[in-house]
């Protein structure tokens, strides 16, 4: 299994080994770790080193418009063709919170020219902002993951017609998930990834509760019992979705 999402920073996670160890008894191979900021780029740099599964992401997330600087940019540009860095992410737009929209634009436009550039997919954050979203990604063509997917099937489908996969995590084990469990079932299990969002949205039974990359079974589970395949099935074919978007030798 590979979790496409995560954030095991030090701020969140006292021993990180532990949360690694903890993956791989659960079966995951390869965990994405996506940074946010200067510090938590840093921080991916790191991890990649350290541990042979995870791999890494560099991005500077929307909800940062007003504090990211150049040079944080300039850091991605260095680094984002390390070994074991895959993507450029998290980014995208942020509409929840009062961050200025057109800084907010500015700051995803100047990161998908970086993919764009160094040909790498992209991890993208959108949240009340997807047709935006979708008209700037549009423009890029570029491909990548729709983390944390909360659209409708309609805008699954034209995401998925531009080369992007949809990101499924832990919302999907909530009550209240009837909107993409319709989406869901729809949809094709080859155009799906699993991710946990860790420390975040932890599927149920551990709701509420900090999540990690182990947990990331119970996220497959649930997949199986809607689309009526095995678990094995659904580990299978997201890893292999995984392996068909990032095009290069993984450990997977
Ligand atoms: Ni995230």
């Amino acid at each position: 299994m590979v979790d496409t999402h995560c954030h095991i920073f030090s701020s969140d996670y006292n021993n990180i080994d532990d949360v690694i160890k903890r993956a791989i008894d659960n079966g995951v191979r390869m965990i994405i770790v996506n940074g946010c900021d200067a510090k938590t780029n840093n921080e991916v740099l790191e991890l990649v080193k350290k541990y042979d599964i995870v791999y890494g992401a560099l991005g500077i997330h929307p909800e940062e418009v007003d504090n990211y600087k150049d040079e944080d940019i300039d850091f991605i540009i260095k680094h984002i063709d390390d070994d074991k860095i895959v993507a450029v992410g998290e980014i995208g737009l942020d509409y929840h919170y009062d961050y200025d929209k057109k800084k907010q634009i500015m700051l995803f436009k100047r990161q998908l020219e970086i993919a764009k550039s160094f040909n790498k997919p992209v991890i993208i954050h959108s949240r009340d902002s997807i047709q935006d979203t979708y008209n700037i990604l549009k423009e890029y063509n570029v491909k990548g993951i729709m983390h944390c997917f909360s659209g409708s099937l309609e805008m699954a489908s034209e995401f998925i017609k531009l080369g992007f996969l949809l990101g499924i995590g832990g919302i999907v084990t909530f009550k209240n998930s009837k909107k993409i469990l319709d989406v869901l079932k729809e949809i094709s299990i080859e155009y799906i990834v699993l991710e946990t969002d860790s420390p975040y949205l932890a599927p149920e039974p551990n709701r509420g509760k900090q999540n990690e990359p182990a947990y990331i079974g119970l996220i497959a589970k649930k997949i199986a019992d809607i689309k009526g395949i095995t678990y094995e099935e659904v580990n299978s074919i997201t890893t292999s979705n995984v392996s068909r978007l990032f095009d290069k030798q993984l450990m997977i």
